[in-house]
């Protein structure tokens, strides 16, 4: 069983394949963290009072335990730990003093489901510890609940909380789960950015005090992800100890890390007190999202394999065909400018080079010429697409390819039917003027009246039609963020609601077309979150579709999401008639799932028989890409190239990329490749030449050029 309790001593351990997980309960009352780390058989020492100076204790117990110093599992506030607390909330008397205490807990198969949020799916090996606080004076009722994923080494953690007392409180600030480690010479990585720029890869030391990173956007963000890592400073791909974090949910994080006066250091992942509050009434409960964690002393790629393993057993949706579908979207080629007669081009093109969707962007509906109107009013264009879509999409479908189409449901813009009927369903503050970003404004998600129609046109527009694939949009953040739909009181709640509309809208669309993929996007990979990944089985990974952009972003999102999430396509501009270039695109998309973004109708012979084989190509190693376990050996922010590879699990077939980021004087780069079999013998289909599993490992080494688009593949087969 994963998750025990030792009743004479009072310890909980939880247990995966290979951690553990363990915190005691001092006097009965106290929930003291002892242990995260490798699983042994080490006697876990239960807790020892720290005493400094000014810090409070209870007389009952004397300095047999003290709040301030001690590791803690979730805090209240104003409880004698000065560190950043877990839970906030604000009494009916005007203070926010908070004090947990251990009540009960229980033990059980399976989880509990979060109510209207994304949670990860459990296998028949996950339990679930619920442990109880309460606080004797406010009533307050938190149950923190650790789901283990044990295959994967990875717990889950959220917290419900309930207003047990007899007078309506307001939540300020809720985390989702609290690590105390012991130690604090760490580095921290973070994936910062902005748009078209998402996910660099920042590496920094730790520092005593309060570090953070965050959303307060409304959506997780282009410019923070909400995954960060704690590690040993000598930690590398392969040594050293890493703690991972990540949070399922796509609004407003805090991720924030403290170095305190103990030599302890805090980690904390949930919802902080910018854009949330939460008004709890007598008997109500509010759930906070999941938060997960994983622990590795072998370095960053268990760490990323732990990750990538959960996203696609437990987080992923189940696809609905059998392989991925190649797709050619129209988005870079075209903007705007389309109608029937162009996209029919795009789709004869599509089926001539082997490519199995064509994805329909932005465009089609409404008064949409450019972004300046027809957001919100979710009906095809009769002038663009005359005999309505569902006779468009007949015509494609004759082309015997699949077919995939734009949506933007969360936004409005002011020129449109939608807009001028319903001015207060979108998000604002009373008496200000609305701030119009790409001339658009959000919808109130948390307004049923909204989801319901969203519902309603969505399926007036999409019933009996054959699609296959959604991409779904996001274009702008959320700013004076308030809702007409709610009382005063409860402002502070919109920006969550919003969220929580916008997730079911997602459930909807999931049940209302089972056979339809979603693809996420918003401008690309702003909303690149496990909470959309629940939904969406892959993301617009960027707008940023330059190869050497994509080296760094890729490398940076497969830290902590895997390939399969990522839609990687070889772009249109200018370069693509250039062989060269042609084919440092087509490595480049190799990060993830293949799709193209070009004028396929308008392009040269050579591009589409370029296309053509690319695709054959792709689909004798694809599944490698998708499914494989991913290893990276380079890192191209910290030098001037990117290798990584896949295997398979017995190491028979290896699919290993070297992309060089910028020209250089030449110099040799060795690239191992140590997962390789060492007695194997390998083929290279690509060059033909043989390698012997030793000289893999020892390291392929390839000279670097002082030229642009420099890239070597190598599709390794073990030999009988
Ligand atoms: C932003 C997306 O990232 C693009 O791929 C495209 O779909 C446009 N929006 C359409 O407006």
């Amino acid at each position: 069983m994963p998750i025990s309790f030792d009743v004479e001593k009072s310890i909980f351990s939880i247990e995966t394949q290979n951690t553990k997980y363990c915190f005691q309960i001092v006097f009965g009352k106290f929930p003291v963290h002892l242990y995260y780390g490798a699983k042994n058989d080490a006697e876990i020492e239960g807790y020892k009072p720290e005493m400094y100076s000014f810090s409070p204790f209870y007389a009952e117990h004397g300095f047999e335990y003290f709040p301030d110093t001690c590791m803690a599992e979730y805090t209240g506030f104003d409880d004698g730990d000065f560190r950043t607390c877990s839970l906030k909330v604000k009494n009916a008397n005007g203070d926010c003093a908070t004090v947990l205490k251990y009540k009960e807990h229980r033990i059980f198969n399976g989880r509990l489901e979060l109510p209207g949020l994304p949670f990860a799916d459990v296998d028949k090996d996950c339990e679930t510890l619920e442990m109880t606080l309460c606080d004797d004076v406010t009533g307050l009722i938190v149950k923190v609940y650790y789901t283990v994923f044990v295959n994967e080494d990875i717990i889950s953690r959220y917290v419900s909380i309930t207003n047990g007392g007899e007078y309506t409180v307001t939540i300020e600030k809720c985390m989702s789960l609290l690590l105390d480690i012991e130690g604090k010479n760490f580095d921290m990585i973070s994936l910062y950015g902005k748009h078209n720029r998402e996910r660099n890869y920042q590496r920094n030391p730790l520092f005593v005090g309060n570090q953070s990173i965050f959303s307060r956007r409304g959506a997780s963000s282009h410019q923070f992800n909400p995954f960060i890592a704690v590690c040993e400073k000598n930690a590398d791909q392969r040594s050293g100890v890493v703690y991972g974090f990540n949070f399922v949910y796509s609004g407003n994080f805090l991720d924030e890390v403290e170095v305190d006066q103990t030599g302890h250091t805090r980690v904390q992942i949930g919802l902080g007190s910018d854009n949330f509050s939460w008004l709890l009434e007598k008997g109500e409960t509010f759930v906070s999202p999941e938060a997960v964690m994983t622990f590795s002393n072998s370095g960053f790629d268990t760490m990323t394999h732990n990750f990538h393993n959960f996203t696609r057993r437990h987080i992923l949706p189940p696809e609905p065909f059998k392989k991925r579908p190649v797709v050619l979207n129209t988005w870079e080629a075209c903007y705007f400018d389309i109608d029937e007669k162009e996209m029919l081009r795009f789709a004869e093109s599509a089926k001539e080079c082997g490519i199995d969707m064509l994805v329909m962007d932005d465009g089609w509906f409404g008064e949409r010429n450019d972004d300046k109107a027809g957001l919100g009013d979710w009906f095809e264009n009769r002038n663009k697409f005359k005999d309505g879509l569902k006779a468009f999409v007949d015509k494609v479908k004759n082309y015997g390819i699949k077919f995939g189409i734009w949506v933007e449901p969360e936004m409005v813009n002011p020129d449109s039917d939608l807009f001028r009927a319903h001015p207060d369903w979108c998000i604002q503050c009373r008496n200000r003027e609305m701030m119009e970003s790409r001339f658009q404004l959000v919808l109130d998600m948390g307004n049923p009246q909204v989801i319901e129609y969203l519902k309603d046109i969505f399926s007036k527009t999409f019933d009996g039609v054959s699609i296959d694939y959604f991409k779904w949009d996001m274009n702008r953040h959320l700013s004076q963020v308030g809702s007409s739909y709610l009382p005063p009181e409860r402002q502070g709640e919109a920006a969550y609601r919003h969220i929580l509309g916008v997730y079911e809208l997602f459930r909807w669309f999931r049940e209302k077309y089972p056979n339809a993929m979603i693809e996420n996007c918003s401008g690309g990979g702003g909303r690149y979150d496990l909470g959309m990944m629940k939904y969406s089985t892959m993301i617009w990974t960027s707008d940023n579709t330059n190869p050497y952009a994509r080296i760094q972003l890729q490398y940076s999102s497969m830290l902590a999401y895997p390939a399969a999430t990522m839609s990687c396509h070889v772009s249109n501009h200018r370069l693509c008639s250039d062989p060269k270039t042609f084919n440092y695109r087509y490595h480049t998309a190799l990060g993830g799932a293949l799709g193209y973004e070009m004028h396929l109708p308008n392009a040269e012979q050579a591009i589409r028989d370029g296309v053509k084989e690319q695709i054959v190509n792709y689909r004798k190693y694809e599944d490698l890409i998708l499914k494989g376990d991913y290893y990276a050996v380079l890192n191209p922010f910290v030098t001037n190239y990117s290798a990584y590879y896949y295997t398979n699990e017995d190491k028979s077939r290896i699919l290993l990329s070297y992309l060089q980021y910028r020209p250089e004087e030449a110099c040799e780069v060795v690239i191992p490749v140590l997962e390789a079999c060492e007695d194997a013998v390998y083929l290279d289909e690509i060059s033909g030449k043989t390698f012997t599993g030793k000289e893999l490992i020892r390291g392929i080494s390839v000279i670097s050029e002082n030229s642009e688009c420099n890239s070597q593949m190598w599709y390794l087969i073990k030999q009988k």
